[in-house]
Parts: structure tokens; C-alpha cells; sequence
């Protein structure tokens, strides 16, 4: 399998309205469009007459038209020049879906299924998107390690004084990694703490599984009394897809819902919602400024001085080359 063959998350389904929108997916530029029915497409972005991107192109009924000479192609990629009518001049084009607010792609007629995403009893609170500038598997440690949540984050986390205390256990299948955190939270903001019902000391539980076809984690977020017997109020789960766009950008896409114990329909949470959103925002965001700062953008781990908190980077680094690119096809995209 190559990259591609996953099904990814390109774009925001809101951002695709009548003028088509390009993206790049593992290196190759993918012309997103809406025909005139309303239904996503996708073309590769490369018009085979003389190459103009087609996203710089129009929407006329179920074809997009490039911008140069006026051929056209469908969402199956069959194209027609008026120039030369009899002329067959055919594209790539893609398997598109839209679900959760996302518009999704993988190659025609891929094998590979579509992710799962549950979360019954919670309600969703935000689907956004973020770049992160770093190759795919950096862009994945960053968030499959906690132990940077002491100094990058301010609500999601552990006390950095108290990260010696925080347990890590980290379990394998052939085709998942299940990270499992337990220790004393770091001190929220006094609104958000009184809010949520987390108390200084509190214990904050994360846990994940990472799954590569494509490449994403859901993470649990909730807070308990240190002996357990008290849980804080909301309970948070957080989908991310990592899509790398080249061999120095991974995009994620976040799905966030949230459970709360509170009385009332959905627990109050659609009064909260927009809080809740920023503070996602807000937290990916400091990832993202911190990645800013990486010395280079080597994926190996040969040589570094790795902590237990690390243990998964050569787990996912295992599954990512397995899983998600069979063996070495994109390597070099990445590397
Ligand atoms: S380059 Fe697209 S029609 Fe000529
Ligand atoms: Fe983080």
C-alpha cells in the first residue's frame, strides 16, 4: 500500500464550495471540486494538456474546466478538449467521501476501509485544522509523547515538578499502539479548573490508541481524585488525522467531543462549546509553534537519548512503514 491508498482527510467540507480547491496529499496535488449536484470530487491537480493546475480552474455543471485552454474532466477524470473533440484525454481521479465535516480521498478502488470514529453518548464540539511543520512521524511523536505537555501545554497535561510520578504504559498489536498516562495534572486556569470540577492534585488520565490506516489517534481525556473515587465533570475525546502533504508538512485534522456529567440536555455543553473549541485551538497551536523550532526534520531516532516516555516513537515509526506505506513506497517523501 501506498499513501494514498488510505482513505485521508484533505479539506474542510465547508471549505469546498464553488470554486475548487487544491491540496497536496504525500507530495501529489489533488484537485478538489463540487459538481453541480453538490457531490465532492477529486482530479489529480495537474491538467494533462500542459500542466496548469485545474484548482485555478471553474466549475461548469459536473466538470471542472482548466483555466488555459477550456478542456474539461468529470469526477471520474474522463476529459474532453473543444479544440480537438475526438481527442480522449483522461486523468487520475479519486474516491472521495465526505464524513464528520471532512472531505476525505484515497485512490480508485482502494481496499482500504474507512476509519472508524465513535463516540456515542459524547457530543461533538469542533472539527478543525492545523499544519504542522514537520514530516509525518515528528508531527506524530509530538503527539504521541506527554511528557512535553509540563512545559508546551496548559490544560491537557502533567504538573512538570510532579512528571517523575506520572505512569506510562504503552501496549502493541500489529496494527495499534495503546499509550495509557496516569499522573498529578497540571494546575488548570482558575475558570476553566472550577468548570470541569478539577482540583489541584487531581489525577489527569490520557490515554490513546494510534491506529495506521491512515495514520491517526484517539485520545480520552479525563481527571479523577487522586484515590479515584471523584471524577471531574467532562470527559474529552479527540480524534486526530495526520496527513502529510510533503516531506516537510504533516496537516491534522482534529474531531473533538466532549461528555459531561452535568444536568440537562447534553450536559450544557452547547453553551460551552465555543470555549471548548478555542481551548483545542489553543492547545494544537502551541504544538505547532513549538515544532517551529526543531533543529532538522530527520525522522530516524538512531541516536538519540530517548526517555520512557518515548517508548512509542519506535512502535508508530514500526507500523508506520508497515501499515500505512507497505513497506518503503514513500520513504522518500518523508525522509
Ligand atoms: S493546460 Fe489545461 S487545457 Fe491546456
Ligand atoms: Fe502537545
Amino acid at each position: 500500500m501506498t499513501a494514498l491508498d488510505h482513505w485521508h482527510p484533505v479539506l474542510l467540507a465547508r471549505a469546498l464550495r464553488r470554486r475548487p480547491v487544491g491540496v497536496t496529499l504525500a507530495g501529489h496535488p489533488v484537485a478538489l471540486f463540487r459538481t453541480a449536484s453538490g457531490a465532492a470530487a477529486a482530479v489529480s491537480d495537474v491538467c494533462p494538456h500542459r500542466r496548469l493546475k485545474l484548482s485555478a480552474g471553474e466549475v461548469v455543471g459536473d466538470v471542472i474546466r482548466c483555466k488555459y485552454h477550456g478542456w474539461t474532466f468529470d469526477g471520474c477524470g474522463r476529459g474532453e478538449s473543444p479544440g480537438t473533440p475526438k481527442m480522449t484525454a483522461c486523468t487520475t481521479s479519486y474516491d472521495v467521501r465526505e464524513e464528520h465535516g471532512l472531505v476525505w480521498v484515497r485512490n480508485r478502488g482502494s481496499s482500504a476501509a474507512f476509519p472508524a470514529v465513535e463516540a456515542d453518548g459524547f457530543l461533538p464540539i469542533c472539527t478543525l485544522e492545523h499544519t504542522i511543520p514537520a514530516p509525518l512521524e515528528l508531527a506524530v511523536d509530538n503527539f504521541n509523547e506527554i511528557e512535553h505537555s509540563g512545559t508546551v501545554h496548559d490544560t491537557f497535561g502533567y504538573d512538570l515538578d510532579r512528571m517523575h510520578e506520572v505512569r506510562v504504559k504503552v501496549d502493541a498489536t500489529p496494527d495499534s499502539v495503546v499509550v495509557t498516562n496516569a499522573g498529578p495534572t497540571k494546575r488548570l486556569n482558575r475558570a476553566f479548573g472550577w468548570l470541569l470540577n478539577v482540583r489541584r492534585g487531581d489525577t489527569f488520565h490520557d490515554t490513546w490508541t494510534t491506529r495506521f490506516s491512515p495514520v491517526h489517534s484517539v485520545f480520552d481525556h479525563w481527571w479523577t481524585s487522586p484515590d479515584g473515587s471523584r471524577e471531574a465533570m467532562v470527559r474529552w475525546r479527540l480524534y486526530i488525522f495526520f496527513v502529510p502533504q510533503d516531506a516537510r508538512t504533516t496537516r491534522i485534522f482534529s474531531l473533538t467531543f466532549a461528555k459531561s456529567r452535568y444536568p440537562g440536555p447534553a450536559g450544557g455543553l452547547r453553551l460551552v462549546r465555543w470555549l471548548f473549541r478555542r481551548e483545542i485551538d489553543r492547545e494544537i497551536r502551541a504544538d505547532v509553534a513549538m515544532l517551529h523550532h526543531l533543529a532538522d526534520h530527520d525522522t530516524g531516532i538512531e541516536g538519540l537519548k530517548l526517555s520512557r516516555f518515548d517508548k512509542v516513537l519506535g512502535l508508530t515509526r514500526e507500523r508506520i512503514d508497515r501499515v500505512y506505506r507497505g513497506g518503503t513506497t514513500l520513504r522518500v517523501l518523508t525522509g
